[in-house]
């Protein structure tokens, strides 16, 4: 097996202050990701899918070292355990792991050009390359993300959302990166526009031969791109499963909540979650999930369960899994 990115045991925890009157706060420990392990295989797509605050943005932010929290465990990319590395060793490491970010007209920069924001990367990397050579790279990489080059000298705001996000992937993807991380990335599309997006995404990791994390709310988003899932809930990692299995065995009580919830299932298939999603700052003993689950026993509310591998490609942390 060739991973590309390994995350053991990683724990990422911030700390925040409470507010208790007028007068007084005190600081507590928000547990944003909780002791997660998982692995990227070499030309792989896993999906991570979870609702709101569940702690997604937090673990590819620490992945790319720039999380403000605290850190805990290991993050291996390409062999490289990254925690405790140089600035220069980091550089080096940052160059095959690039991300694309939710809000594709946001993350570009108004006052630059479109074929400088595409080069940009490319300068700071390589910054012994000619114009000449930048610009042909540029063209190239526009080409195969389905820009036309002759639009090379507009701006950012003159463009639709879906080819803000193809200016975004041409930018992540001129250093030809190994591992390319989407956070959230085609949740702001429209519908037709997200398809068009996703299948780019899935063509450019075949010419590329590089591995993908997605991240999404969306579990149907994940499933038409992904190989392998893993399901998040409140900063634990409660379910692995392949893109083909999750559908017919969910095993957690959570993801048959969220797979009852996708548009199509039958109404008296549907879960219906009891009660809000928790805080972070919430978390007891026992099972993050055991406030919402419609199969919490007493076991449950005392003891955490530990994600189980039941074979190599899926994993469940639930006592009552059905298995
Ligand atoms: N810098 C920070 N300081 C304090 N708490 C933070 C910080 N960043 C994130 N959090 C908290 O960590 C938890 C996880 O947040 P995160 O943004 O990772 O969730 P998410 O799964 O990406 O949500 P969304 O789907 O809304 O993007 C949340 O409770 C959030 O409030
Ligand atoms: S361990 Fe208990 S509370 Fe947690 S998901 Fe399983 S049945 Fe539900
Ligand atoms: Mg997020």
């Amino acid at each position: 097996m060739n991973n590309v990115l390994s995350v053991n045991n990683l724990s990422v925890n911030f700390d925040v202050q409470i507010k208790k009157n007028f007068f007084f706060s005190s600081t507590a420990t928000l547990k944003a990701v909780d002791k997660v392990s998982f692995n990227l295989q070499a030309e792989e797509i896993v999906g991570i899918v979870g609702e709101s605050g569940c702690g997604k943005s937090t673990l590819v932010k620490a992945i790319m070292m720039l999380s403000d929290g605290h850190i805990d465990g290991d993050i291996t990319i390409n062999g490289k355990n990254v925690r405790g590395l140089s600035a220069k060793e980091l550089k080096e490491v940052r160059k095959n792991i690039q991300i694309i970010f939710q809000d594709p007209l946001a993350s570009l920069n108004p006052k630059m050009l479109i074929k400088d924001i595409i080069a940009e990367p490319l300068k700071v990397y390589y910054p012994e390359l000619s114009k000449a050579e930048v610009m042909s790279r540029v063209f190239d990489i526009m080409e195969k993300v389905g820009l036309n080059k002759s639009v090379a000298n507009r701006y950012a705001h003159e463009f639709s959302g879906g080819q803000c996000q193809r200016i975004g992937i041409a930018r992540a993807m001129i250093l030809n990166p190994k591992i390319l991380i989407c956070d959230e990335s085609t949740s702001a599309l429209d519908v037709s526009i997200k398809a068009q997006i996703l299948n780019l995404l899935k063509d450019l990791k075949e010419q590329f031969k590089m591995s993908v994390l997605f991240i999404s709310h969306d579990l149907s988003v994940i499933k038409y791109i992904s190989d392998r899932i893993l399901v998040f809930y409140l900063g634990n990692l409660v379910e692995v499963a392949s893109s083909d299995d999750i559908y017919k065995h969910p095993k957690h009580p959570y993801t048959k909540s969220l797979i009852s919830s996708i548009p199509g299932v039958k109404k008296e298939g549907r879960i219906i979650l009891q009660g809000d999603i928790p805080s972070p700052l919430d978390l007891h003993l026992g099972c993050p999930f055991a406030g919402r689950c419609f199969k919490v026993q007493e076991r449950c509310r005392i003891e955490k369960p530990a994600l189980e591998k039941l074979s190599e490609n899926s994993a469940v942390a639930c006592f009552f899994a059905d298995k």
